[in-house]
């Protein structure tokens, strides 16, 4: 079987993208504390975000602008490593990408260290471009999107952790949050893609910027929606995460959202529970859930958002005139089919 565009340049670019943060980015000492700092990134991982800087700039500007992206390809999952290492403390979650957590391996005190570390070295990653003869000016929007990305993020984050201790929060709220924790960056990620592919960002460039960080947006939401789905119905084998752990600690995704919204009796009450935070982690109690979450027809509705979503990423990319490579746009809208199948 042949491998798809999107395989192909992701693999690609992710070796290229994970060559220049060993040799450039994430040296220093003590080399225990990078060591931490790249404990997930060594991991694995999907390499998602990179791939959209590495994919734009090519889209719009051919193979000199995969040049002058990697860098800003780098700083965005060194930054999204940061995001994982402390999340994994805020979520206690044990094990991702196949592997236990930072502070299961390092303990708490150091993988927020080492969350802060792998943030410092996104913004390092980001200078590194003015050694490719990147302008100032697009230096300026690189940090400028990243600061904003950076932001975005934690107010998203906040966002999910307060909704812990709500019961119920609306639909509105829930898109408001996803985009904020995971949109924001994908957003930043595409922009990003196009900073390098310009000469110098000047006003013309502005509606690409524009179309191009919406295309992130979209893909963001459908990526989250995606990932919430297979928290619950996802193989851990394939995922490299726990599942279930979403419903034991409350998180208010679409699923328990809608299944609330749409369930009665004795299964309303069980969702109930798990709003409140009050389920003991009992496997058949778990699974209950679950069953409750596909009957209320909850699970197609979030698998139908997430693909209206994705089309409407694709469609951005349809409508771009400035394509320079066929094959880099084509790699796009796969992505964004990609993220709303995957199973890891
Ligand atoms: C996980 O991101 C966190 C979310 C934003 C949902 P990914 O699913 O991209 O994780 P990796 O990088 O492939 O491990
Ligand atoms: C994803 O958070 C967003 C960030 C890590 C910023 P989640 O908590 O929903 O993602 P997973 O499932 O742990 O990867
Ligand atoms: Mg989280
Ligand atoms: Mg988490």
């Amino acid at each position: 079987m042949s491998e798809s565009v999107l395989e192909r340049l992701r693999r690609k670019y992710a070796s290229r993208v994970d060559w220049f943060v060993y040799t450039e980015i994430a040296r220093g000492s003590p080399p225990e504390v990078y060591e931490a700092a790249l404990h997930l990134y060594r991991a694995g991982g999907k390499r998602v975000r990179p791939f959209v800087v590495m994919a734009t700039a090519r889209m719009l500007a051919g193979s000199e602008g995969e040049m002058y992206a990697l860098p800003y390809a780098a700083a965005v999952e060194l930054f999204h490593n940061f995001t994982l290492i402390h999340d994994d403390i805020m979520d206690k979650d044990d094990f991702r990408r196949g592997v236990p957590t930072t502070h299961k391996v390092y303990g708490e005190a150091f993988a927020i260290l080492a969350g802060d570390l792998a943030y410092a070295l996104s913004y390092r990653a980001i200078s590194h471009a003015r050694n490719l003869g990147e302008k100032p000016t697009n230096l300026a929007w690189a940090f400028n999107i990243l600061t904003e990305a950076a932001v975005r993020v934690s107010e998203g984050q906040a966002m999910d952790m307060m909704f812990e201790e709500k019961t119920v929060v609306d639909y509105h709220d829930y898109l408001k949050m996803i985009y904020l924790k995971t949109g924001a960056l994908l957003e930043a990620s595409a922009k990003l893609g196009v900073v390098a592919a310009a000469e110098e960002l000047d006003q013309g460039w502005m509606p690409i910027l524009e179309a191009m960080g919406t295309y992130g947006k979209y893909v963001g939401l459908a990526f989250q929606i995606r990932d919430d789905i297979l928290g619950v119905f996802g193989d851990p084998r394939k995922t490299g995460k726990p599942r279930y752990n979403d419903l034991i600690r409350g998180k208010k995704t679409l699923l328990v959202l809608y299944a609330y919204r749409h369930a009665e009796g004795e299964a309303k009450e069980l969702i109930r529970r798990v709003l409140e935070r009050k389920l003991t982690g009992d496997p058949e109690e778990l699974e209950k859930v679950a069953n409750v979450i596909r009957e209320t027809g909850a699970l197609s509705y979030a698998e139908d958002l997430a693909r209206r979503f994705a089309d409407e990423a694709i469609q951005i990319i349809d409508e771009i005139r400035e394509v320079e490579d066929e094959e880099a746009a084509e790699a796009l809208k796969e992505l964004a089919r990609f993220v709303v199948e995957r199973e890891k």
